[in-house]
């Protein structure tokens, strides 16, 4: 590690000690505390994630590091300072809830700020830096490894607090982007560590479309990919809070579809099937799909259905797909 990255890092790990310090302890961080509370975060997911407070004060940070002896440019460089055109420094997160994003040695590399109220960013995140690229890093990789070996299976999520709520439910192989969607490196990395993965994102549009943009990568990457759903309006934290955790297991993650079902719903939203024209298309383009298919007895039991559906013979749909897969090849 070369002398600046030694020193963000430095950085981080004073700074994660410090505003988990400033939640537990002081008296500014009490609101945060409770909402985190209120929320339903134990003091155990709270201690386990290094949960913090940033207090408000312009110059709390600041002046914490100069003392420290850190570079404020570099500082600034890390994200944790801002400075203003008359070289004065100030704290870039203040107010706010802060997850420490860790790498996979367990090292804060980042923070993530929520906002405690309404007040815009929701989650401020710190920039990236050679130590921290958004596309590269996935959150909890370091602590849901262990329960990624034994079960082989990897959880994608959305957010972080989906992470921290599964976790304290007793789901302990959580990950999370950073907010972004999936890069080709994080989906080699799920690859790499896990046989399967679940994509749980919300319950939503946004969610639902990102789910898949997701899914269609895990699945091109070459992993075993199931898809959650959630009841409208709720992510997997929601949901946890409302019905628990029992319950999250069974009927979302172990209920989730594998990928080819969860994909054929989901283009359905593309199309008026009541319309001929609309019908003809969607039908092309979930033998697109079936065609994917690398195992004979996975593409018939989508065939079949689709016959049914459609009222359609499987021998014409199993010829078309026998032509689709002959094309890609
Ligand atoms: P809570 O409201 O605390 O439950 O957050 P959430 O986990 O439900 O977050 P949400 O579904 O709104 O967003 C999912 C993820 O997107 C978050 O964990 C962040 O990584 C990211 N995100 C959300 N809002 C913002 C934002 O305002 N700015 C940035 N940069 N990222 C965001
Ligand atoms: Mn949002
Ligand atoms: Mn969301
Ligand atoms: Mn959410
Ligand atoms: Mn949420």
């Amino acid at each position: 590690t070369d002398p600046e990255s030694q020193s963000i890092l430095d950085a981080h790990e004073w700074m994660t000690k410090l505003y988990h310090h400033m939640l537990r302890n002081s008296k500014e961080g009490k609101n945060a505390l409770q909402y985190l509370l209120d929320r339903g975060f134990t003091e155990e997911t709270i201690q386990k994630y290094q949960l913090g407070f940033s207090p408000t004060s312009p110059t709390f940070v600041a002046t914490f590091l100069e003392k420290k002896g850190f570079h404020p440019q570099t500082m600034v460089k890390a994200g944790l300072l801002n400075a203003n055109e008359k070289g004065e420094y100030f704290d870039r997160f203040r107010g706010r809830i802060m997850f420490p994003l860790r790498n996979h040695l367990g090292k804060t590399v980042a923070f993530a700020g929520r906002s405690l109220g309404d007040q815009e960013p929701k989650y401020l995140n710190s920039p990236e830096t050679d130590l921290f690229q958004k596309g590269r890093l996935l959150f909890n990789f370091d602590l849901a490894r262990s329960s990624i070996r034994k079960s082989k299976t990897m959880v994608l999520f959305e957010g972080y607090a989906d992470v921290l709520s599964a976790d304290q439910a007793g789901i302990g192989n959580g990950v999370a982007t950073m907010g972004t969607s999936i890069s080709e490196t994080q989906a080699q990395l799920i690859k790499r560590y896990a046989d399967r993965v679940i994509v749980c994102y919300d319950g939503d549009d946004a969610g639902t479309t990102a789910a898949a943009k997701a899914a269609k990568l895990l699945k091109q990457t070459g992993c075993q990919t199931n898809v959650a759903r959630l009841p409208e309006g709720l992510d997997p934290d929601d949901y946890i809070k409302k019905f628990g955790g029992d319950r999250f297991e069974r009927e979302v993650i172990e209920a989730s579809d594998p990928y080819t079902s969860f994909i054929i719903n989901f283009l359905r939203r593309n199309y008026n099937l009541q319309l001929e024209g609309d019908r003809i298309a969607y039908i092309e383009k979930v033998l697109q799909e079936i065609a994917q298919l690398e195992r004979a007895i996975e593409r018939e039991h989508y065939l079949k259905a689709l016959a049914e559906e459609f009222q359609m013979s499987i021998d014409t749909l199993k010829s078309e797909v026998e032509h689709l897969k002959a094309q890609s090849n």
